[in-house]
C-alpha cells in the first residue's frame, strides 16, 4: 500500500491525464460534466445513499452520491452495492462533497468505459470544482489506489455508515486535511464495517 501510494499520488496530482489521446469514445471532461449536471438536476441519488450523509473530512463533511440508470440497474440486479461484481458499461457514479456549512466544495465522478483501463476495471476518474472547472480527469492514480480497496465491488464503495475507511487511510492520502468528527464517531460505533 505505502509503495503504491507514493507513485500514485505523484501521478494523480498532476491532474489532467494524457491517457485520453487515441481513445475514441472517451467524453471530454466538459461533456462528462454535462452528464453530471443532468443527474444533479434530476436528484438522481444513488441507491443506499441519501442527501447530506456523513463524509470523512471537513472538506466533505457531508456527501451525496448520484448514479445514472446503468449504475442503478447494476446495483439493483446484484441486490446492493456490496454485491456488485461488475458495473454495466457507461455506469456513472458521482459524489458531491459539501463542507461543514453544507456549501458544495467539489464533485468527483467515475464513468465505466469498456476497454478504457482494463487493469483497473475501466473507470474514467474525474474531479471538478463546484463550478465545473476540471481538477483531474482520466486514469487518476490516487483515486484508483484507494478505490481498489473494494476491488471485489468493482471499485465502488457503499456510502457511510455501510462501509468506512480508517483514519490512517484518509491521512495517508490527504495528510493536510482534517477529519470530520462525525465520521470518527461512526468509526467508533461501527468498527465491523471498516474496509481492510
Ligand atoms: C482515501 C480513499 C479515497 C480516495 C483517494 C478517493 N476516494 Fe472516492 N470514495 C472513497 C470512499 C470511502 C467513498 C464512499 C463514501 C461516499 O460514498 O460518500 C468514495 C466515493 C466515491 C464516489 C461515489 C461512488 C462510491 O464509490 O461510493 C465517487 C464517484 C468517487 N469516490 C470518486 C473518486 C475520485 C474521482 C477520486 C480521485 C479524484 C477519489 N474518489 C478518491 C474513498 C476515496
Amino acid at each position: 500500500m505505502k509503495r503504491i501510494l507514493g507513485l500514485s499520488m505523484a501521478v494523480g496530482m498532476l491532474g489532467l491525464s494524457s491517457a485520453l489521446a487515441g481513445t475514441k469514445s472517451v467524453p471530454t471532461p466538459q461533456a462528462l460534466w454535462q452528464e453530471i449536471q443532468i443527474l444533479q438536476k434530476n436528484h438522481a441519488i444513488m441507491p443506499e445513499s441519501r442527501l447530506f450523509q456523513v463524509g470523512s473530512r471537513t472538506v466533505d463533511a457531508f456527501t451525496t452520491d448520484l448514479a445514472n440508470p446503468a449504475a442503478v440497474q447494476s446495483i439493483a440486479q446484484a441486490g446492493g452495492i456490496i454485491h456488485v461484481s461488475r458495473y454495466a458499461d457507461h455506469s456513472l457514479l458521482v459524489k458531491e462533497n459539501y463542507g461543514m456549512d453544507k456549501q458544495l466544495t467539489g464533485v468527483t465522478a467515475m464513468l465505466k468505459l469498456s476497454k478504457y483501463d482494463a487493469g483497473d476495471r475501466n473507470w474514467v476518474m474525474a474531479a471538478y470544482k463546484p463550478n465545473g472547472t476540471v481538477v483531474a480527469f482520466g486514469k487518476i492514480g490516487s483515486c484508483i489506489a484507494c478505490h481498489t480497496m473494494v476491488r471485489q465491488q468493482d471499485f465502488v464503495f457503499a456510502p457511510p455508515p455501510q462501509q468506512l475507511l480508517p483514519v490512517s487511510t484518509w491521512k495517508a492520502f490527504f495528510p493536510k486535511q482534517e477529519m470530520n468528527p462525525a465520521y470518527v464517531a461512526l468509526l467508533q460505533e461501527h468498527p465491523e464495517v471498516v474496509v481492510k
